[in-house]
């Protein structure tokens, strides 16, 4: 066990009260920090055996490979080569920002970094604590995102806390990731450039910012058997109750029905001495509006053996799903110290942060209902 200390840093901190993490990072500790999609794990990249603790502490496949952070566009002839010139059309529209790029890599990478493959992961991570840490360090930076294989990735600094305490230690705490989901990630690699992670940034933002085509996510899930991001294959983002869709349904009144089936389908087929049943709902502001969970609860309460416990969280959509983006991993987690049975959460549609919130939530889910 090692002694974890959180730094806090509100929006105006200075550098010094940094200083000791980066140099900590630098000489191959590991250092958790806040960057704009979710926190990461850093090590430096360049130290295979501080990679290497990563993989320990995380309890990470060794053949999921690493994103590696920079700060500085001068660094990317560092750890890649055969760079092709669209790269920089990407960069220049997208850098810093929540996208991940994949191009070959150079030999200063060590193996475990990029799991064997002959190609690498870079992202320009736009977070004044991450660039800070990142030119501090004065090295690229292999960072995953901070939580515990196969949990949630961490939007705050306690969830970092709670997966990562006694590893690690410094936690910067620069408070919640501004998106919430991971990066984007985009395949520049081949011939034809290829989402393998859906995130903030989409196929459409890409080609109207800088006139690129770029395939779809869609079309690669069709062949998931064989992912071209490692990652992708292992289940992910779950927390430990089992999750449910409320698809989506353009007649408000009919999805209400279809979520008090739903629930009481759920609790019918409930099998378990447990007296209370607790149920996590996340769920669009206008959702929550147009029932009457009370009246809900009491007629579950009479005509089952349990006694039912609704946790709501609401989000607003009015302006599209970034807050239902935002909050989805944060909430996982409040719903897991709850100790909820079932977590239901209403689906977005698939258009801007819709396309990485239907994604992650699809990973988590069982079944729609
Ligand atoms: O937003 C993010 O990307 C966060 C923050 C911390 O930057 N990081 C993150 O890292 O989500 P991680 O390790 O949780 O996910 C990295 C993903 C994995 O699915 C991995 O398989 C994929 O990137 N990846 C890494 N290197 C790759 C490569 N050379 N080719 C294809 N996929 C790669
Ligand atoms: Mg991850």
């Amino acid at each position: 066990m090692i002694d974890t200390e959180i730094i806090e840093l509100n929006k105006y901190f200075a550098p010094e009260q940094i200083i000791k993490a980066a140099q900590a990072l630098k000489s191959g500790e590991l250092v958790a920090f806040p960057t704009e999609t979710v926190y990461g794990l850093g090590a430096n990249a360049f130290l295979a055996h501080a990679v290497q603790k990563i993989f320990e502490v995380k309890g990470r496949p060794q053949d999921n490979p690493l994103i590696v952070h920079l700060h500085n566009p001068a660094q990317l002839s560092e750890v890649a080569k055969n760079i092709p010139q669209i790269t920089y059309l990407i960069l220049n529209e997208f850098a810093p920002g929540p996208l991940t790029i994949i191009l070959e890599k150079t030999d200063k990478i060590p193996a475990q970094v990029s799991a064997g493959l002959d190609t690498v992961a870079i992202r320009f991570p736009n977070n004044d604590v991450a660039r800070t840490l990142l030119s501090l360090a004065e090295v690229p930076v292999v960072a995953p995102s901070a939580n515990l294989s196969g949990k949630p990735s961490p939007t705050k600094a306690w969830h970092v806390y709670q997966d990562l305490q006694g590893k690690i230690p410094y936690i910067l705490d620069g408070g919640t990731c501004t998106y919430g989901l991971e990066s984007t990630i985009l395949d520049l690699s081949v011939d034809q450039p290829v989402i393998l992670r859906p995130g903030i940034i989409t196929a459409k933002d890409i080609k109207q910012r800088a006139g690129i085509e770029v395939i779809e996510p869609e079309r690669l899930d069709q062949n998931l058997k064989h992912p071209k991001a490692p990652g992708q294959k292992y289940r992910h983002y779950s927390p430990m109750a089992p999750v449910v869709i409320l698809q989506e349904e353009s007649n408000l009144e009919k999805r209400i029905g279809n979520l008090k089936h739903g629930i009481r389908d759920f609790v019918k087929n409930y099998d378990s001495d447990q007296k209370d049943l607790r149920i996590g709902l996340f769920l669009a502001e206008d959702l929550v509006n147009s029932f009457d969970l009370e009246k809900l609860t009491k007629s579950l309460n009479a005509s089952t053996c349990y006694k039912l416990h609704f946790q709501i969280e609401s989000y607003n959509n009015d302006q599209g799903a970034d807050n239902a983006a935002r909050e989805l991993y944060n909430q996982f987690r409040v719903f897991d110290q709850q100790k909820v049975d079932l977590i239901i959460c209403s689906a977005e549609p698939n258009l801007g942060a819709g396309i990485a919130y239907m994604n992650r939530l699809s990973k988590a889910a069982s079944y729609n209902i």
